[in-house]
């Protein structure tokens, strides 16, 4: 307890020192000496180093060459006073405070990430959202966060979560992937990284991203609003195959009346044909303009190169 009563006495020299001399020194720097270190808060709280001591956050007593100086202070104030009356409402703990006020301490150290998507803005960097309503401190996984798999994503995000239980879907709970395999929250302006955008697919689906001689402008160019490959593809789940937004011809229909050569034939009232029966090509093709299977002159009974349509005459 010789500790203690060392420490009573520094805080009373600090108050003396600080009502002389408030004026011209900053208060903050006269008193740093007196702060408890963390062997104090350990006396008491050995268990928490446990978590720490794993993480970034190691406390710069426990290394060499730390470039920041990180004790249990940087995060719980009060720890003067708390530390002679260990009472709770002696220190904060940010799991009590307001979402502003753990932000505020938080980025005392850190730039929040804003780049979560491409325009650089992040709805979770608001009045509602702590930074540790994804980091846990002290019993954090791999870049703090609550868990390795973003579970805690789910959280919130119910509705999204339960697109991956549709019958297509992404392998989000069989497989590999996690909600972080494509949103990304800091990628610091990539646009390569962002949601949405078709480079994030093509990370894993480069089949799909040509370039093509044909390009099918859905995939391509069409992509300044929500287009691209989310103009088909729901991208965590659909009630349809292949993760797309419509069924059968429903699927181009979103886009493309019926061309009037179509009408009569094969696609008109009562037709059998789906688009992609012919139009297989739907990503874009090395062989014609209209996207149509190269085999289809075969397909039909013809032989390849021939008309497309109608070979074996009308
Ligand atoms: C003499 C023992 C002792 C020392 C030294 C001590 N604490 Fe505590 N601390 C306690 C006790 C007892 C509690 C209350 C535990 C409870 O009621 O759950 C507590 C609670 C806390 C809490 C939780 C507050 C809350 O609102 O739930 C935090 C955070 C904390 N201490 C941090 C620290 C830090 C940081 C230090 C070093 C500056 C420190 N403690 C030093 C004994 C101590
Ligand atoms: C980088 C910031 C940071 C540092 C450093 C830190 N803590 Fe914490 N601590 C937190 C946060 C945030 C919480 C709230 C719970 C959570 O998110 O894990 C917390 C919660 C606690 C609690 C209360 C747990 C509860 O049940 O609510 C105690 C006690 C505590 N810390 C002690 C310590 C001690 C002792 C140290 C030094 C060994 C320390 N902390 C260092 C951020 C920090
Ligand atoms: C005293 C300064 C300080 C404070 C306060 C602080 N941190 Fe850190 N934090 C660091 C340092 C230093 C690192 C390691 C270097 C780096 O990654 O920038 C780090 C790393 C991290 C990382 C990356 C971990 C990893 O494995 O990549 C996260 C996430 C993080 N801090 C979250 C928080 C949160 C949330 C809070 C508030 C509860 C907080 N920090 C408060 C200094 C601080
Ligand atoms: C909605 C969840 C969420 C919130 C809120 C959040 N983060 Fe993060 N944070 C993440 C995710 C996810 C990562 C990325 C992990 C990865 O990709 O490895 C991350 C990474 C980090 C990193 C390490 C990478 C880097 O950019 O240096 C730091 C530091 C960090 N966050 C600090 C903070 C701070 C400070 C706050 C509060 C201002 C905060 N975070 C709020 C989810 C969140
Ligand atoms: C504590 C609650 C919470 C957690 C945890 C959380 N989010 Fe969010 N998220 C929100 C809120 C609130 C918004 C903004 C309102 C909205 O669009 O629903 C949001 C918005 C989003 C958006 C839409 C952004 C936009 O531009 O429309 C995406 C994508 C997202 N979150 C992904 C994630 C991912 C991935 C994780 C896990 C790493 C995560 N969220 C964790 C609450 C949360
Ligand atoms: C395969 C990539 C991928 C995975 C994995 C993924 N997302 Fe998404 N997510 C996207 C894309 C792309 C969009 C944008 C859709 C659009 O613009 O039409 C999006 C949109 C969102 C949105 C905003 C729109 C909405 O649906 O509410 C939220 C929230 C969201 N994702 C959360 C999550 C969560 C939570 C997870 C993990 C459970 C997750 N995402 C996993 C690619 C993915
Ligand atoms: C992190 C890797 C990853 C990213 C990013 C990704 N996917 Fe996938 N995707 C997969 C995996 C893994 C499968 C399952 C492959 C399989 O079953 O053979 C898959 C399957 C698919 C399927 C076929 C589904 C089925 O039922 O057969 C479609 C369509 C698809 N992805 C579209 C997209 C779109 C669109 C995007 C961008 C929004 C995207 N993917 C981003 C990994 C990814
Ligand atoms: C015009 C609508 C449309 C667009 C845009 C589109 N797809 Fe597809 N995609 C489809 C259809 C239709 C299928 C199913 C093809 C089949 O079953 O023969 C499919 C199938 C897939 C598959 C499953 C593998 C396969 O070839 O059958 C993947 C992966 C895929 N698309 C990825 C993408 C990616 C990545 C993009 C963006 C570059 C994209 N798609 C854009 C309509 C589209
Ligand atoms: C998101 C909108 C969109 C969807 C959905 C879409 N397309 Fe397209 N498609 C376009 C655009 C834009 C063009 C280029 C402009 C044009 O020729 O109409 C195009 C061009 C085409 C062409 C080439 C036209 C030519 O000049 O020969 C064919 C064939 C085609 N689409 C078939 C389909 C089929 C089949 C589907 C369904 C699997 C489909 N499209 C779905 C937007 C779309
Ligand atoms: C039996 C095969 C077949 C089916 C089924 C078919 N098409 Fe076509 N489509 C063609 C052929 C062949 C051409 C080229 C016709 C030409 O050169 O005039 C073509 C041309 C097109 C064109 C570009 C020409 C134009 O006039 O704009 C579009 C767009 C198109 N089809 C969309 C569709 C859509 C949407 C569907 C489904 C509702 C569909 N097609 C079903 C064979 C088919």
């Amino acid at each position: 307890m010789t500790k203690t009563i060392t420490r009573l006495q520094q805080s009373a020299l600090c108050m003396v020192y600080l009502a002389l001399l408030t004026a011209v020194h900053s208060p903050a720097t006269l008193c740093q000496v007196f702060e408890p270190d963390d062997e104090t808060c350990l006396m008491c709280h050995e268990a928490y180093n446990d978590g720490l001591a794993r993480t970034a956050h190691r406390l710069s007593s426990d290394t060499k060459n730390a470039t920041v100086d990180i004790g249990c202070v940087s995060c719980h104030e009060g720890g003067e006073v708390h530390a002679d009356d260990p009472s709770v409402e002696n220190i904060t703990n940010p799991a009590k405070m307001t979402s502003a006020a753990v932000n505020s301490t938080c980025t005392r150290c850190h730039q929040p990430h804003t780049e979560m998507d491409n325009v650089g803005f992040d709805p979770h960097i608001g009045e509602d959202l702590a930074c540790t309503s994804c980091h846990s401190i002290h019993n954090g996984v791999t870049a703090l966060l609550m868990d390795e798999e973003a579970q805690f994503c789910g959280k919130c995000h119910v509705s999204a979560v339960n697109a991956f239980k549709k019958r297509s879907n992404h392998p989000l709970i069989d497989g590999n992937l996690t909600c972080l395999s494509c949103h990304n929250f800091t990628g610091r302006g990539n646009p390569d990284y962002g949601y949405g955008g078709n480079a994030n697919c093509y990370r894993c689906h480069p089949e799909q991203s040509g370039p093509y001689m044909y390009e099918h402008e859905a995939s391509s160019s069409f992509t300044t609003e929500g287009g691209g490959c989310v103009a088909c593809h729901f991208p965590h789940g659909s009630p349809n195959e292949r993760l797309l937004n419509q069924p059968n011809n429903s699927l181009c229909r979103q886009c493309h009346g019926l061309p009037p050569a179509h009408v009569t034939a094969h696609n008109g009232e009562g037709a059998s044909f789906g688009c992609l029966e012919c139009h297989s090509e739907v990503h874009g093709s090395y062989d014609n303009s209209h996207l149509l299977d190269p085999q289809l002159g075969i397909k039909i009974g013809g032989s390849p190169g021939s008309c497309f349509c109608h070979n074996v005459g009308d």
